[in-house]
């Protein structure tokens, strides 16, 4: 119980870091049933303009995760795996922080993302990669199972 819930809090925030070796990629942890946040973040000294931006999620260039496009998400190509279960944090755009918050984290969700940002005035575009590890956690199997309670 009390592991349990330790383990929950872990699994909760100390989850990505950045090896340094390789530029713009962060490795991040999670466990089944998680929620995360994969990070990405542009550095800008001025607030952005966030309806010139466009920011794509996307896996291997071809499975999109999340797309965000004229002010607004656009979720029409969303592949059907990730339906519901991503947001960008809108108040943290102008910032420059396209973190993605990803949740109900499966195995099948192990792969590199990688979030590509394009302001549509200047042409400047950006990559980061997220590389993310799942591991199972067998002591918050009720959580995810279907018929759990
Ligand atoms: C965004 O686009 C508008 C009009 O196209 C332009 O006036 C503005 O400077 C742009 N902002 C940024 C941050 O690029
Ligand atoms: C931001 O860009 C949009 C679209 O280009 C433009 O209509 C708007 O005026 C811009 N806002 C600012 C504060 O520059
Ligand atoms: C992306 O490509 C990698 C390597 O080819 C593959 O293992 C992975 O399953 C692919 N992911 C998706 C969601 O297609
Ligand atoms: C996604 O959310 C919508 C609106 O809240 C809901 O109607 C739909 O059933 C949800 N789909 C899944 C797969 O959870
Ligand atoms: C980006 O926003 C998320 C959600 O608010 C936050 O957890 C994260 O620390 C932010 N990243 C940076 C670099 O500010
Ligand atoms: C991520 O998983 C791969 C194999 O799936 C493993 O080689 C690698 O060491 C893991 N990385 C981390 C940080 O756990």
């Amino acid at each position: 119980m009390n592991r349990e819930y330790v383990l929950g809090i872990l699994s909760y925030s100390l989850l990505c870091f950045f090896p340094g070796a390789v530029p713009h990629t962060t490795l991040c942890h999670a466990v089944t049933g998680d929620t995360i946040i994969l990070p990405c973040t542009i550095k800008t000294s001025e607030k952005l303009n966030i309806s010139n931006y466009s920011i794509y999620w996307q896996i291997n260039a071809s499975v999109v995760v999340h797309v965000f496009y004229n002010g607004k998400d656009l979720l029409e190509g969303q592949s059907r795996r990730y339906l519901n279960r991503t947001r960008l944090f809108l108040d943290q755009l102008e910032r420059g922080n396209f973190s993605l918050m990803l949740s109900g984290v499966e195995p099948a969700d192990e792969d590199v993302y990688t979030c590509v940002s394009r302001n549509r005035v200047t042409k400047r575009r950006d990559t980061r990669e997220v590389k993310l590890n799942v591991s199972y956690n067998q002591f918050m199997k009720r959580n995810v199972s279907p018929s759990g309670k």
